[in-house]
């Protein structure tokens, strides 16, 4: 427990036991009547907020710029009473004890009570990171991750899952995401490859739909704030400038002119803006050698100044402390540069200790204060929370309902990328007498890849969800003979082996990887299989893997698929078309990485956009 916050509960505890008369009345103004104008929802936003803000002690407003993570408040529940904090989060896989769509509202509405008893009642904001879904709540439906999503080139269908998991994240009390990740991902060795709609920026740009899916008409029943992130060109970083743990990009340098900067990493966010995006979430990663939490030029100038965005900008996950130069310094950079909101998580007694005595010694003006808290309130008055503060049960029935999964079982469908297909080995025959292997195709947490139940995900069964054996085994209508990697010869016999490839979940930069070949186990998977029988191989991964000299007849990318793995089954039965086409280029070889269509002489094995159709049968 923080001494702060210890310190701040006995002095409660004596003042509640021992109040002298005078003293409270000193220390904190009264509390404004219950008419106050930013109480009164038939006011214009701006005339509540400029109520509001005026009535704020200094205490108050550091309190809305100050996020904090639910593991660090569940502890002392009265700091969010005492500290008026602005904004809890969870982050990947930090649930309730009862992890329970109801358990996670129960949460919230708790953390809710505490925040309505300030002497403001100013609502808190609830976040949470459903990026394909509503990834750390069991039985939720899991979505393509967004390479496959870039895969579908549907924006509308995008949409629609935006509408979709915003339901569901209501459901829980969660009010706002961490999503879209409007990276745009340059190189395949980047462990939030996945993370991204594609590898130029048309895709994520066009995929900027999904802020329309879970904003909605913002304050409506069912909408959620959106978070464009991570700003900006955090999936522009050169290969080897990472300094944060053993990563190798991620959180790196974006080595870019500032034209090259603005033309690949921009357009997404500038759709964003124009889309009404909520809030922005800053980027571990530097540009030319400054940490984007700190770089005023980008933060303030460019996404505030020149693209007019008026919500608010939250760090990333103890983003600031990158700042070099100690805490008090890495503060007051992160907040003047145009840092709104700050995801402290865990130390926040200290985070607001340091930006109180920041203001106090004119380091950072009361101006940027009242912007920030400006720029808070205003989202949460767009959004309703004042009127609205507690979660909204009537949505827990949509809560991995047979109709989202239905959804998210055509995004699979819609992802698959059809590669290769010699001999016409697709589509399968239903009643096919198929041997099953490869590492990925019996496992859900597999396909469901990173950000799901855990930060890292995991690999074994995922409630509610379908493996693509379990998919091929209810499409194809018999039960399937799966052999994990079979022997020399062991497909003799069968019409076909479909041997499902893949990587382990991973997120962020543990996901950096300095190779991209396939596990020796799959590669001896695909080997056997494919010297005794007609083979489909499919791939189950967050980017392009390299094949080296594997031979196959047919070849599938799959990406992520999420929780509903008979979408794949769809496909390869033909049952649904194939009519994906490739987010991103698939290289031949290590040597070719990075490899994109403006490179001269571009040669990679399958290019930028390619996809076979399905061929009749
Ligand atoms: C992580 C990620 C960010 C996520 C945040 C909260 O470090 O960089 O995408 O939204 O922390 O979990």
């Amino acid at each position: 427990m923080p001494s702060r916050s210890r310190a701040a509960l006995l002095l409660t505890l004596g003042l509640t036991l021992f109040p002298p008369p005078s003293t409270l009345a000193q220390t904190a103004p009264a509390a404004p009547p219950a008419n106050a104008p930013y109480r009164n929802p038939k006011l214009s936003v701006d005339e509540r907020v400029k109520d509001l803000l005026a009535r704020m002690t200094l205490a108050e407003k550091i309190g809305q710029m100050t996020q904090a993570e639910r593991g660090a408040v569940d502890r002392i529940p009265d700091d969010i009473r005492l500290d008026a904090l602005g904004s809890i989060l969870s982050g990947g896989g930090s649930a309730p004890r009862d992890n329970t769509p109801e358990g996670w509202a129960d949460m919230v509405d708790r953390f809710q009570q505490q925040a309505l008893q300030t002497r403001l009642g100013i609502p808190m904001l609830y976040g949470s990171d459903a990026v394909h879904g509503h990834n750390n709540v069991p039985g939720a439906t899991l979505f393509p991750h967004n390479i496959g999503l870039g895969a579908t080139r549907d924006p509308e269908l995008v949409q629609r899952i935006g509408r979709a998991t915003a339901e569901e994240v209501t459901a829980t009390g969660v009010r706002w995401t961490f999503s879209p990740c409007l990276c745009v991902a340059r190189d395949e060795r980047w462990g939030r490859t996945y993370e991204s709609f594609g590898s130029d920026p048309e895709l994520p740009t066009l995929m900027t739909s999904i802020i329309q899916g879970y904003q909605g008409q913002l304050g409506q029943p069912g909408t959620i704030l959106a978070t464009a992130k991570h700003y900006l060109g955090d999936g522009g970083t050169a290969y080897g400038s990472s300094t944060t743990d053993t990563y190798l990009l991620d959180q790196g340098d974006t080595q870019l002119s500032e034209a090259e900067l603005r033309r690949i990493h921009l357009p997404p966010f500038q759709a964003a803006v124009k889309a009404g995006v909520g809030s922005v979430m800053a980027s571990f990663s530097s540009w030319n050698g400054t940490k984007l939490h700190g770089q005023k030029y980008l933060l303030t100038d460019l996404l505030k100044g020149e693209l007019g965005f008026s919500g608010f900008v939250v760090s990333d996950w103890q983003g600031v402390d990158q700042i070099p130069g100690g805490y008090p310094v890495a503060v007051t950079t992160a907040i003047n540069a145009g840092i709104d909101m700050v995801m402290v998580p865990n130390d926040y007694p200290r985070f607001i200790d340091t930006l109180t005595a920041a203001v106090n010694s004119g380091d950072v003006p009361m101006s940027r204060i009242d912007d920030a808290v400006t720029r808070i309130l205003r989202e949460k008055f767009r959004m309703g929370l004042f009127e609205h503060p507690m979660s909204d049960r009537s949505f827990l029935k949509t809560f991995g309902s047979p109709e989202h999964r239905a959804l998210a079982r055509e995004a699979v469908q819609k992802s698959l990328v059809l590669l290769k297909n010699d001999g016409n080995v697709l589509p399968l025959k239903p009643g096919a007498r198929l041997l099953v292997a490869g590492s990925s195709a019996n496992d859900v947490g597999r396909q469901a890849g990173g950000w799901t139940l855990s930060w890292q995900g995991q690999g074994g069964p995922v409630p509610g969800g379908t493996s693509i054996l379990a998919g091929l085994q209810q499409v194809g209508g018999r039960t399937l003979t799966y052999v994990p990697v079979p022997a020399p010869g062991e497909a003799r016999g069968y019409d076909a082996a479909v041997v499902v490839v893949g990587e382990p979940p991973y997120a962020e930069g543990k996901g950096d990887r300095a190779e991209l070949d396939l596990s020796p186990d799959d590669q001896r998977a695909v080997r056997n299989a494919c010297a005794s029988a007609p083979c489909v191989v499919v791939t189950v991964s967050g980017r392009p893997l390299l094949l080296g000299d594997l031979k196959m007849n047919a070849l599938v990318a799959a990406w992520l698929p999420g929780s509903e793995g008979a979408g794949v089954a769809d496909v390869l039965y033909g049952k649904v078309p194939f009519t994906g086409r490739l987010p991103i280029s698939w290289p031949r070889t290590l040597a070719q990485v990075t490899v994109h269509p403006e490179d001269p002489g571009y040669d990679p094995l399958y290019r930028y956009g390619f996809g076979l159709s399905t061929p009749k049968r």
